[in-house]
């Protein structure tokens, strides 16, 4: 990526992206969490900021680092990264979804290491708040961008998450084409339908994506 020659799609807007795992702590010592690397997260927060945007990304634990002129917030569990997000919204005109962001959380975590019993043990989970959700449904919303992977009827899928969780775009793929592999296959779903992008690495993708989105806020490059 060469940000010379980069067009600055998004001058002048605010985003703010999540990215990441969530943490979700069991003791002081153990938890649940997945194994996303944060890779596309980040590879979009650069490229927002590549195309002009100030941008704020609210992360998980990853071993990344920071891409160049972005604002970055770590945060461990579903919790704190909504609490981040909301926190950062006022004046964002888009919010991006990229996070994993676990489903579920123990209900209590332990003040003291959990030691063994020999006994069968059993944890009780709740679910946590849908960040992408919460942002979308708020009374003046940024444009809102999901994410959804998936190993089986990307299409339904996808668009079943557009639709209950009232986004305007969602950004999917199939993980079984991403596998191992350095280049991923990507489909954007919009109100005009499905927009198969060309294979590729996630910093490619991410550039498209942003152009893609730039295109649906009704704004030329600078
Ligand atoms: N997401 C979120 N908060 C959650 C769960 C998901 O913000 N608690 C966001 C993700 O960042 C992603 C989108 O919602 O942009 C879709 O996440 P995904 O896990 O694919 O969908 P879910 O709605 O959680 O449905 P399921 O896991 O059952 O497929
Ligand atoms: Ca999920």
């Amino acid at each position: 990526i060469c940000a010379h020659f980069q067009p600055k799609w998004l001058a002048g807007r605010k985003v703010v992206l999540t990215a990441g795992p969530t943490f979700e702590a069991i003791d002081p010592v153990r938890g649940i969490t997945n194994s996303s690397s944060g890779k596309m997260g980040f590879a979009l927060a650069r490229a927002c900021a590549h195309a002009g945007a100030q941008v704020v990304l609210v992360s998980g634990p990853v071993g990344l680092p920071t891409p160049f002129g972005v604002e970055r917030i770590d945060v461990a569990s579903a919790l704190q990264m909504r609490d981040a997000v909301m926190g950062r919204l006022a004046g964002a005109d888009v919010f991006i979804g990229v996070a994993a962001v676990a489903d579920y959380r123990p209900e209590a975590s332990a003040e003291h290491k959990i030691k063994k019993s020999g006994e069968a043990m059993t944890l009780t989970l709740v679910p946590n708040p849908d960040i992408l959700a919460e942002v979308a449904a708020l009374p003046e919303p940024p444009f809102c961008v999901g994410f959804a992977a998936e190993s089986r009827q990307l299409d339904a899928y996808a668009e079943g998450k557009r639709r209950n969780k009232a986004v305007p775009m969602i950004v999917g793929n199939l993980v079984q084409d991403g596998l191992g592999q350095d280049d991923n296959l990507v489909v954007i779903y919009d109100d005009d339908g499905k927009h198969p992008l060309p294979r590729g690495g996630k910093m490619g993708l991410a550039q498209r994506i942003v152009e893609h989105l730039s295109g649906r806020l009704g704004r030329h490059p600078a």
